[in-house]
């Protein structure tokens, strides 16, 4: 290895490592994703609890109609980030994405602690909305009149504590994933289009009852933020402007912070480049088609149901469903129900392939146990990694009341976005001629831009998680300086993976 021995703080990945493991010269994973499977994965990852439950919750307790701005303000941001993407795993498309990035351009000790905060937000993202797919299957159950029996309800559809629904997806889910993406994949496009379609129905149906007058103007603010989402403290941003407030502009901001959640996982789509075909040119067409979607969907879905029902009268904890009751279309709270359903076993799904990526880019470096990285003969996948995985997500999932934390998850993408955009101002200077298959547009600007939008995101969400994610973060410096330091790859700590034999180069689709 080029940088063996030297100090953890400069050793970096050499690009040739990076690209290599998408031409097939290092271990990696075998072709399975094209290109319009990229788009679908990305519509999978994103539409999820972030339009079905966190834009109504926003609307009813933070911005009003203003949600809609929110969306839009939170959608640039991403867009923004997403062309930095683009361009960094166009030019090294390997299944670590940031983490794989920062690497070569930051070197071992930014990338670990991108990497760490990438397994943060994938992980808990998974738990989060596992539980939330659990709160939407027992309400499905209960608007078909379905009697959940007497030893069994005080353990479905559970907000904390133990819940059987949560647990049985993510043991579902995680079996998908173990078997290979191949099989994950088949049911991911039959499940997207019919999320689609359900939401389809929900703007048709939303369009039919909307109203003017209920946009009419952004709320005035009111009661302080501290009172809202079950955090103690106001947000950052109130240090330097004095007490919060939700509603106004203030409420408008720390909505589109929270609603950033809706988003993740346009940067999961990167994690499939070592899997796709073309990946140079694929990977950035997937990221932002998918991105850019998914931004009108749920642009219209918010303006639909705000225009539907009056913020005021919006119920924060099953928003849609409560719209559509008020505009006399019972019928569609099914449609609602099946369609998060549905919908949310996507995001799952494709959360925990991605983590499982990135998981085993970080062992195929020795920043992780080596074990992680072995990829399954029979099912050509990181099998290991993704039972281990599915693991920690279970017991997140039971044993941590992970709804309070959706923050986290927001602030740990935030983090990774920082990264990502200073990498593409980086790579331009220090690797101008590392073919890309894809440049973001306007750089210097657009990288500077997504590094600003992404400030302004992190400082509009609460202190609590700030410090969270600092506590993360303090935990993982100790992890690398007790593990990786010593046994990474480039330091020398063991030999560097082979291909296996009869993996590389074949297709099987
Ligand atoms: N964007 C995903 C969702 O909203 C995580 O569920």
């Amino acid at each position: 290895m080029p940088e063996s021995r030297s100090p953890s703080i400069a050793r970096r990945l050499p690009p040739s490592e990076a690209t290599g493991r998408w031409t097939g010269a290092r271990h990696g994973l075998a072709k399975t994703y094209g290109p319009s499977d990229l788009i679908v994965l990305g519509i999978g990852v994103m539409i999820g609890a972030g339009i079905f439950s966190l834009a109504g919750r926003q609307a009813a307790t933070m911005a009003g109609p203003g949600v809609i701005l929110s969306f839009m303000i939170a959608g640039i941001t991403s867009l923004l980030v997403a062309f930095c993407i683009a361009e960094l795993s166009s030019a090294m498309p390997a299944s670590g994405s940031a983490y794989t990035f920062t690497y070569v351009i930051f070197g071992e000790v930014w990338a670990w602690a991108v990497g760490w905060a990438l397994v943060m937000e994938l992980l808990l993202a998974a738990a989060v909305v596992a539980r939330a797919w659990s709160l939407y299957a027992a309400q499905m159950l209960a608007d078909l009149g379905v009697r959940i029996p007497e030893p069994l309800s005080g353990v479905i559809g559970q907000v904390e504590g133990f819940d059987l629904f949560t647990l049985v997806i993510l043991v579902l889910l995680t079996g998908v994933v173990a078997l290979g993406a191949r099989i994950g994949l088949r049911t991911l496009w039959i499940i997207v289009v019919a999320k689609l379609a359900a939401i389809g129905a929900v703007i048709v149906v939303g369009a039919l009852h909307f109203d003017e007058g209920n946009l009419a103007a952004i709320p005035a603010p009111t009661a302080p933020i501290k009172a809202s989402e079950g955090f103690l403290d106001s947000p950052l941003l109130g240090l330097v402007f004095g007490q919060t407030t939700a509603f106004g502009w203030f409420g408008i901001f720390a909505a589109s912070a929270t609603i950033t959640f809706a988003y993740i996982g346009f940067d999961v789509v990167a994690t499939a480049a070592e899997e796709a075909e073309d990946a140079p040119r694929s990977i950035p067409k997937g990221i932002i088609r998918s991105l850019v979607v998914t931004t009108v969907v749920y642009i219209v879905v918010a303006a639909v149901m705000v225009g539907m029902a009056s913020y005021e009268k919006i119920d924060a904890s099953a928003p849609l469903a409560s719209a559509f009751r008020q505009a006399g279309e019972g019928f569609m709270v099914h449609v609602i129900n099946a369609g998060a359903v549905l919908g949310l076993t996507t995001v799952v799904l494709v959360l925990l392939v991605g983590l499982t990526r990135v998981v085993f880019s970080m062992a195929r470096d020795g920043l992780f146990p080596r074990p992680l990285a072995k990829i399954n003969r029979s099912y050509h996948s990181p099998s290991r990694a993704t039972l281990v995985i599915g693991g920690a997500a279970i017991l997140l999932a039971e044993f941590v009341p992970v709804l309070t934390l959706e923050p986290l998850v927001v602030i740990g993408a935030l983090f990774t976005f920082l990264a990502v955009a200073a990498g593409v101002i980086r790579m331009r200077r220090t690797l101008p001629d590392l073919p890309r298959g894809f440049r973001a547009p306007l750089s210097p600007y657009v990288p500077i831009a997504s590094i600003l939008a992404t400030l302004w995101l992190m400082v509009n969400l609460q202190v609590v998680t700030w410090l969270y994610f600092i506590a993360w973060m303090a935990f993982g410096v100790l992890v690398y300086l007790a593990y990786g330091r010593r046994k990474s790859v480039l330091a020398g700590g063991q030999p560097p993976l082979e291909p296996p034999v009869g993996l590389r180069g074949r297709h099987r689709r």
